[in-house]
């Protein structure tokens, strides 16, 4: 089940103008020619699914609200696990409500697209796209904060709050995601390094392109040859690496790059 976007015959009237067609031509030749495609993308991917973003207030820009130190780093959470865990419930909750997007879809069921997600929401997955690296982890699930090994599943319609984990009971549960300060998980990070070292196209999607190392998958690529192909609502931090930039939402966007 796919959340409603405009269809495209409705198409935003930018959508129609001879400078986006243009680049959107640009785009799917780039693509057509490719034999190593990737896609490494943002939280602006799933902004219409009704998914906060962090940064850009159009979407919910969560750190704009709020102080990402105290809700998604290790001090925060020894400073007020609770606070945390709530916060976290209510993203949980958030996710749980969403469905996919066209730009999830049409990402998932691309034939030889391999896939790099800063997201957490598992929303590409949920679309039917397998091998998907997550370079921040799973908001799905809750590990030990210690690192005994322990992982859970976690309702996401009625998600936990503090709890100690019930492997080592010398610490609590807290979800299995990267926070500011910690290593992203090495096996991930390697495999995507070496897909963006690889690749012949980059498709960029809904990400401000400022959290390392992460952003710095785009350069990687960059320096490795491949074609940088960005698609956001506004300029980001990646734009003077684009060799195209499609401005507009992913969800029109991306199945218009993918011819879909
Ligand atoms: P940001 O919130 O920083 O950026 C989201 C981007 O999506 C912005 O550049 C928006 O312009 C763009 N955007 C919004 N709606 C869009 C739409 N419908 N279509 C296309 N683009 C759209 O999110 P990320 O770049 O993902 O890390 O942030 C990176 C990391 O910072 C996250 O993974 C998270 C956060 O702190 C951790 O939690 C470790
Ligand atoms: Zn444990």
């Amino acid at each position: 089940m796919v959340r409603n976007r405009q269809p495209m015959q409705d198409q935003p009237a930018e959508m129609a103008t001879p400078q986006l067609r243009n680049k959107l031509k640009h785009a799917q030749s780039l693509l057509a020619g490719a034999e190593r495609p990737v896609h490494f993308s943002g939280a602006g991917l799933s902004a219409e699914s009704g998914v906060s973003t962090f940064r850009d207030p159009a979407t919910g820009g969560q750190w704009q609200k709020h102080d990402p130190m105290a809700l998604a780093s290790p001090q925060g959470f020894a400073a007020d696990a609770e606070l945390v865990m709530d916060w976290y419930g209510h993203r949980r909750r958030q996710i749980a409500a969403a469905e996919p997007n066209h730009a999830h879809c049409a990402l998932a069921g691309h034939a030889t697209m391999s896939h790099i997600t800063q997201n957490v929401d598992n929303l590409l997955q949920r679309a039917g796209a397998s091998n998907v690296l997550q370079l921040h982890g799973s908001i799905t699930a809750d590990r030990c904060h210690n690192n005994c090994g322990y992982v859970a599943g976690v309702d996401m319609h009625d998600p936990p709050g503090v709890r100690k984990c019930p492997e080592c009971g010398s610490s609590r549960l807290r979800p299995s995601v990267v926070w500011f300060g910690e290593g992203l998980p090495q096996d991930v990070w390697q495999r995507a390094e070496q897909l963006c070292q690889q690749c012949d196209v980059l498709l960029v999607v809904g990400t401000s392109a400022v959290v390392y190392p992460a952003a710095g998958l785009i350069n990687i690529a960059h320096d490795a040859g491949a074609a940088i192909i960005l698609v956001n609502t506004q300029p980001s931090e990646a734009s003077h690496v684009a060799d195209c930039e499609l401005l507009g939402p992913a969800g029109e966007i991306v199945p218009a790059v993918l011819g879909c």
